[in-house]
């Protein structure tokens, strides 16, 4: 696709995102028809791409909106979603996004500790309405991925762990503008190995035991997201095996009569769309290797300084024979790095270099560090 659309690459101003929607549309059309396969909902979730030409792909889809934060729930409002399309996860809502999310009467609100359902009561009692409320379980299961984006295990601040729900459901009974209608979990992100979600289905049927045990039916089970991408080999596997991932949780999850199954989907909808474009500023001698220093830095890209992940890196304009280089960011931190001992068709200055599978947690997570410019993003 990039090189089929290189003249157009080569006029935009570097570093900037490029969007490819038909790979996109292609991604969420076979997403949706698995999904559908099983009655499942799917709600997109936002904090991996938020751009507004991305977010009309998922309204368009039928997806909903899973969001983080007050504006990423007014960002999918704006954006077309319907309030009782969207729900509302994270540790640490404010007193003002609540109150927004409750205004716009949203889907659920996806509470992870008892204090925050005791302020959620609050603050819905204060405007004379009910929120409706899925709690988010730790179900204590290791997605095998890396620790910076695990969040199923004891250890990590997300959710409820199993042995403080008892006292949760006392809680409950005290807080009359709380409504329960189902129960969330999400265990980490970038999770290749599937079993991992065979052992969350055989936690989130041993919770639904436990709920059933005590007479409280659940309407709505939320299985969360983290579905993984292939980075290494992207263009073996530009869209993810939806049909196993969802036929897999056919197969595991006891689902009751009425209940719905809802997904919360990020990377695996938006990662392989995206590549980051960056033009080759300077090729320099280092002792042991060549470093080729790109016009793009973690302020584009933080995921390989943050979690030292793996991004494919193509040089678009060059065809000479392969060199071995260091690619690095203009940013004043050695974690500036896109790849070490890279090897790619001999490279000069002006080369046009692609940054792949960065449509997921790529552009949201730029920073203005050293006083760096929003890179622009295009659509092809
Ligand atoms: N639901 C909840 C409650 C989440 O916390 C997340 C992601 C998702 C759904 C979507 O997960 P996905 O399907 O995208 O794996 N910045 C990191 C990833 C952080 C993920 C945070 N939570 C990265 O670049 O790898």
């Amino acid at each position: 696709m990039l090189k089929n659309n290189l003249q157009e690459l080569q006029q935009q101003a570097t570093p900037f995102y490029v969007y490819d929607l038909n790979l996109l549309r292609q991604t969420l059309q076979y997403a949706a028809t698995e999904a559908a396969k099983y009655n499942y909902h799917v709600h997109y979730a936002l904090k991996a791409n938020a751009n507004a030409p991305i977010l009309a792909e998922m309204l368009h889809t039928g997806f909903g909106a899973d969001c983080v934060s007050g504006n990423e729930v007014k960002r999918a409002i704006e954006n077309g979603f319907k309030p009782e399309h969207v729900v509302f996860a994270g540790v640490g809502k404010s007193d003002e996004e609540i109150n927004y999310a409750l205004e716009q009467d949203i889907f659920c609100f996806n509470c992870e500790s008892s204090h925050e359902l005791e302020v959620l009561n609050e603050l819905a009692t204060a405007k004379g309405t009910k929120a409706r409320v899925a709690l988010r379980i730790n179900p204590n299961v290791n997605a095998n991925t890396h620790k910076y984006i695990t969040t199923g295990l004891e250890e990590n601040k997300f959710g409820i762990n199993a042995w403080e729900l008892e006292s949760v459901l006392e809680l409950l009974k005290t807080l009359p503008n709380i409504e329960l209608i189902g129960i969330h979990f999400h265990i980490g992100s970038q999770i290749t190995d599937l079993s991992v979600f065979r052992n969350l289905c055989t936690r989130v049927n041993e919770f639904q035991e436990w709920f059933i045990s005590r007479n409280i039916t659940l309407e709505h089970i939320n299985v969360g997201g983290g579905l993984g991408v292939d980075y290494y080999t992207p263009d073996s596997n530009l869209i993810p095996d939806f049909e196993a991932y969802f036929g897999l949780f056919h197969q595991f999850l006891e689902v009751r009569p009425g209940q719905q199954v809802h997904f919360e989907l990020g990377r695996a909808l938006v990662a392989q769309c995206g590549t980051l474009i960056s033009k080759v500023l300077y090729i320099k001698k280092g002792i042991t290797t060549n470093f080729a220093i790109l016009d793009a830095g973690m302020t584009e890209l933080i995921r390989p300084a943050l979690y030292q992940s793996y991004h494919k890196i193509e040089n678009l304009t060059s065809d000479k024979p392969e060199v071995r280089y260091d690619v690095v960011g203009p940013i004043c931190e050695s974690s500036d790095c896109f790849g070490k001992a890279v090897m790619l068709p001999e490279t000069n200055r002006g080369d046009l270099v692609a940054i792949r599978t960065a449509g997921a947690y790529g552009e949201v997570m730029a920073s203005g560090y050293n006083l760096r410019e929003k890179a622009n993003a295009i659509y092809l």
